[in-house]
């Protein structure tokens, strides 16, 4: 069982327990009533985690989710499907395919002395988190004719552990996503617990 599917089951009981229990019931067990107008902000964070675990049991984790649960060293362990072609050090060189310091962030086939395929050069935009996702999922589908030979990573997990490493090759990483909590979401579970 991987990590994710224990966090589905644990998010599953964790909203299972808050259902059961009643969100009103919990925050007056735990702040009584002389505590009456305090309740109301907190009620709204318990409410805020139940829509977070609703929407991960619902739809999966995110990519912001996988990536804030990656890790570098798993991250090292996919990247040997990738050292054939690429060099991971600052000035490294290139070889089958571009030297990847720095890549995250970075315009697409934009690195001076490589020789990008055409298609690489026309997608533009620069690798972000997403792109970084949609392209190692499957680098054919995200930029058709690419010259990178490689089926892809079919694992979200292994791509979010890729893309961390990637982040890591900079001397100043980019930023990673927030885990923001989906506000349609927060509102459905909040209407439903508040039996609205
Ligand atoms: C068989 C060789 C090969 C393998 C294996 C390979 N790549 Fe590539 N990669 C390339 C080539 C060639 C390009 C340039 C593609 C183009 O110009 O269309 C590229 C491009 C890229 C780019 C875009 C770089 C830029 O400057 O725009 C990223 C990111 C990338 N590869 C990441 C990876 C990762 C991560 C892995 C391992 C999971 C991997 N590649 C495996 C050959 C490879």
């Amino acid at each position: 069982m991987n990590s994710f599917e224990l966090n589905k089951i644990v998010m599953v009981l964790l909203l299972t327990v808050l259902v059961l229990f009643g969100i009103n019931g919990l925050t007056a067990a735990i702040f009584e009533d002389e505590h009456g107008p305090n309740a109301f902000p907190i009620e709204v964070e318990v409410a805020d985690e139940v829509a977070v675990a609703a929407v991960v049991v619902e739809q999966g984790p995110s990519l912001a989710d996988m990536l804030a649960m990656a890790s570098v060293d798993k991250g090292q362990k996919v990247f040997k499907k990738c050292k054939a072609c690429h060099t991971s050090d600052n000035g490294g060189k290139n070889l089958v395919g571009p030297n990847l310091w720095n890549v995250v962030g970075r315009t697409k086939g934009s690195l001076e002395g490589f020789s990008y395929s055409s298609a690489m050069k026309a997608k533009g935009g620069d690798w972000s988190y997403e792109d970084l996702d949609a392209f190692l999922k499957k680098p054919g589908n995200f930029v058709p004719k690419t010259k990178m030979s490689f089926a892809g990573l079919k694992k979200p997990a292994d791509r979010a552990a890729v893309i961390t490493l990637l982040r890591s090759f900079s001397d100043a990483p980019i930023a990673l996503p927030a885990v923001a909590v989906p506000a349609e979401a927060s509102e459905e579970v909040l209407e439903e617990v508040s039996g609205d």
